[in-house]
């Protein structure tokens, strides 16, 4: 204990080290901090006995309590399985009306379609089923094939317009342009007519010329004042929305090479109680009739 002497200028304990005349100081940790870190080496060494630990070469220490958080989780998800089970064997049974009915039944089908139109729907109808040009909007009340629940999963059920469902839902509209039924000047009369339905503006004269042509040509699909058609899907054209497009030349250029709409069948991929829960889901966007 010679060598320990007290520095002068702090009063300190020296641990006796000395370099070039530089003496180190003995200032020991707090007594608090080690008694801590004591405190954290036994509850490690406890924690080594009871949980699992040490990685060895094909295995790992599996600790006393014999703890695994997979075992937990599967343990879990057969629990949630099984409740999930329940409400789809019930959605399975039930009908579309008898689903809505049933506030328990609706909240589960929803948040189901909700999941089930993430990964197959938003690539075509968006993220928040807003649409875009060319794919409806779902949120809204305006309904090309119809917006009641037994409609909504028929669509979803055979789709539009393809060829590989017997049951999809067809229609066409006349290429009037390509085909010669109507010649240019007729087609912007028409066009103009049907701005003018739709209240945009619009070439007075030119729309008046168009109305005995729209009456001929278009009412049969599109209504006698525009309002569309659900059973030919012929959208309604006196209305604020556009599938194609509402100006003068978007319009002209439907009715001389009209574009049609195609959307898969569902019923080749999803089974019938997801696509009951996607048409509880889409109905319940704000816009279902
Ligand atoms: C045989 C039925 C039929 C007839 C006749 C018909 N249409 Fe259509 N029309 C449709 C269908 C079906 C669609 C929707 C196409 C789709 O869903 O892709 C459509 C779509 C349109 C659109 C696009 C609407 C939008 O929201 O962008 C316009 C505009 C239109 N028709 C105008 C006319 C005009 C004008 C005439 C008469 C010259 C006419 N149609 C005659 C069936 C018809
Ligand atoms: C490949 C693109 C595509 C995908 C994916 C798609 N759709 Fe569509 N969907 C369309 C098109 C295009 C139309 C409009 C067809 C037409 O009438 O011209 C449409 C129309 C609809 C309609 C009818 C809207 C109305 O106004 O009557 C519903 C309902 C619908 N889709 C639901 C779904 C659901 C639910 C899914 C997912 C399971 C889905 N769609 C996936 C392209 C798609």
């Amino acid at each position: 204990m010679a060598d320990k002497e007290i520095d002068e200028f702090s009063g300190t304990e020296t641990t006796g080290h000395e370099w070039d005349g530089i003496k180190e100081l003995n200032t020991p940790m707090p007594r608090w901090w080690i008694n801590t870190f004591y405190i954290t080496v036994i509850w490690a060494i406890g924690y080594m006995i009871l949980y699992p630990a040490w990685p060895l070469i094909s295995d790992y220490t599996h600790g006393y309590l014999g703890y695994s958080s997979r075992a937990e989780l599967s343990a879990e998800m057969v629990v949630a399985r099984s409740e999930q089970q329940v409400f789809l064997d019930q959605i399975n049974a039930a009908s579309l009306e008898e689903i809505t009915a049933s506030p328990e039944l609706q909240q589960f089908a929803t948040a189901g379609g909700r999941s089930a139109f993430l990964v197959n729907c938003t690539p075509c109808h968006g993220l928040g089923a807003q649409g875009a040009p060319g794919y409806p909007n779902l949120n809204d009340d305006d309904w090309i094939w119809g917006g009641t629940l037994e409609d909504i999963y028929l669509t979803i059920k055979h789709g539009i317009r393809f060829t590989e469902d017997w049951d999809t839902r067809d229609s066409g509209m006349p290429a009037f342009g390509r085909d010669e039924i109507l010649d240019r000047a007729e087609i912007t009369d028409i066009a103009a007519h049907v701005r003018s339905i739709a209240g945009l503006e619009h070439d007075a004269s030119a729309a008046a010329r168009g109305a005995l042509g729209f009456a001929d040509n278009c009412a049969a699909c599109h209504g006698d004042n525009g309002e569309g058609l659900q059973e030919l899907g012929a959208p309604a054209l006196g209305d604020a929305i556009w599938f194609y497009g509402k100006s003068a030349e978007e319009i002209a250029a439907q009715i001389t090479n009209p574009k049609h709409g195609v959307m898969p069948a569902w019923a080749e991929r999803l089974d019938d109680t997801i696509i009951k829960q996607l048409a509880v889901y889409v109905h319940s966007l704000g816009g279902g009739e």
